[in-house]
């Protein structure tokens, strides 16, 4: 298949170029460079050994997207374009609805006039809302508590009314729930701009020496140890998920399918700390602060449906998770080059 991956240069969407290319599909990049580096450009073509068509625009530009659609005929999108971070959402909560509905707006209007109708998009455990039961089903309601969770069931709920309308249309909506890790080569991670809101990276950058110490979020949750769990799934599980998903949605005949991209198993912030320790070989630092507004206590997938309809399950081990990202992280202290 010719597929276009919006967010193509990003966490997630680098690391799903490469295995799109390596199982035989042409990959063709669309990403305005909003929350990437462009030298994750060369570090692409250096793992796939060819060039990467990339076109570095702006999705919530319709005209700009409906000439890509006409120059550039395309079988299927994935799309990850779309800002992430949860507490910037809830102080600039337009510039969210904007970006993610926008550039779903003018994908979806490009897809429909080019008469693509395959689309695989980047969903989020974050629409299970704050009381799911764990593990979470993919049946259970959505519900959002801040402004960039809200923009994914909305945008879900946006891909069920027009895949209801057009007989083209087969959408999955893959539920991540927490990637980390890194390419195994240790050229390609996670590089978020300024301090990490994320545990994974924040610990990264301790074990590196660019932050002093980890500081935990709460340790009096109802949780063994007292600290959140979370279902940590390494990128590559991560990206082979959506290939799975890819051609799978050849064959369904539901317009829209829902699968959770994870694990199945719950990590606490101390036994994630205590992994990584082991990956980089030195203690690590940490304080414990109170409650970070909005966490839960425990989030974790119930995958029975990915493994039962995509023959996909996540193979690699918080072990693997951490010592992909310390490979990642020793190896680019200061993350992609500028
Ligand atoms: N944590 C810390 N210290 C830190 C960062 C995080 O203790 O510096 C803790 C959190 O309290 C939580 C766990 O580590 O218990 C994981 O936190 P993350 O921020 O890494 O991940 P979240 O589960 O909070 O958020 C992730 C995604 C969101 C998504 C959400 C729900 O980052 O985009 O899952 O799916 F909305």
């Amino acid at each position: 298949m010719r597929v276009l991956v919006s967010g193509g240069a990003g966490f997630i969407g680098s690391h799903t170029v490469v295995q799109l290319v390596a199982a035989g599909h042409d990959v063709v990049v669309v990403d305005s460079f909003a929350n990437a580096k462009p030298s994750v450009v060369a570090r692409i073509e250096a793992l796939t050994g060819q060039p990467l068509e990339l076109h570095a625009f702006d999705l919530t530009d319709r005209d700009k997207t409906e000439q890509l659609f006409a120059d550039e005929p395309v079988d299927a999108v994935i799309h990850f374009a779309g800002f992430k971070a949860v507490g910037e959402s809830v102080e600039q909560p337009l510039a969210y609805y904007e970006n993610n509905l926008g550039t779903t707006f003018s994908l979806l209007r490009a897809m429909q006039r080019h008469g693509v109708g395959t689309l695989v998009f980047s969903s989020s455990a974050t629409v299970y809302g704050a009381d799911a039961p764990v593990p979470m089903r993919e049946d259970l309601p959505t519900s959002a508590t801040n402004p960039y969770g809200w923009t994914k069931v909305m945008q879900e709920q946006v891909f069920r009314d027009v895949a209801a309308t057009d007989p083209r249309m087969r959408i999955a909506l893959l539920r991540y729930f927490n990637p980390v890790g890194a390419h195994p080569s240790g050229t390609m991670g996670e590089d978020p701009a300024g301090i990490p809101n994320n545990l994974m990276p924040y610990i990264a950058q301790v074990a590196v020496g660019l932050r002093e110490r980890l500081g935990v979020f709460g340790d009096d949750y109802p949780t063994p140890d007292g600290t959140g769990v979370r279902d940590y799934i390494h990128v590559e599980d991560l990206a082979a998920g959506h290939i799975a998903a890819l051609h799978r949605l050849t064959q369904v005949e539901d317009p829209v399918s829902v699968w959770n991209l994870g694990t199945g198993q719950g990590t606490s912030v101390l036994e994630l700390l205590h992994a990584f320790e082991r990956a980089c070989g030195r203690e690590l630092p940490y304080e414990v602060l109170p409650r970070r507004a909005g966490d839960i206590a425990e989030s974790y997938a119930d995958p029975t449906r990915a493994h039962n309809e995509l023959g996909w399950r996540a193979t690699r081990s918080i072990d693997d998770m951490c010592a992909d990202t310390w490979r990642w992280q020793s190896q680019n202290p200061q993350g992609y080059p500028e």
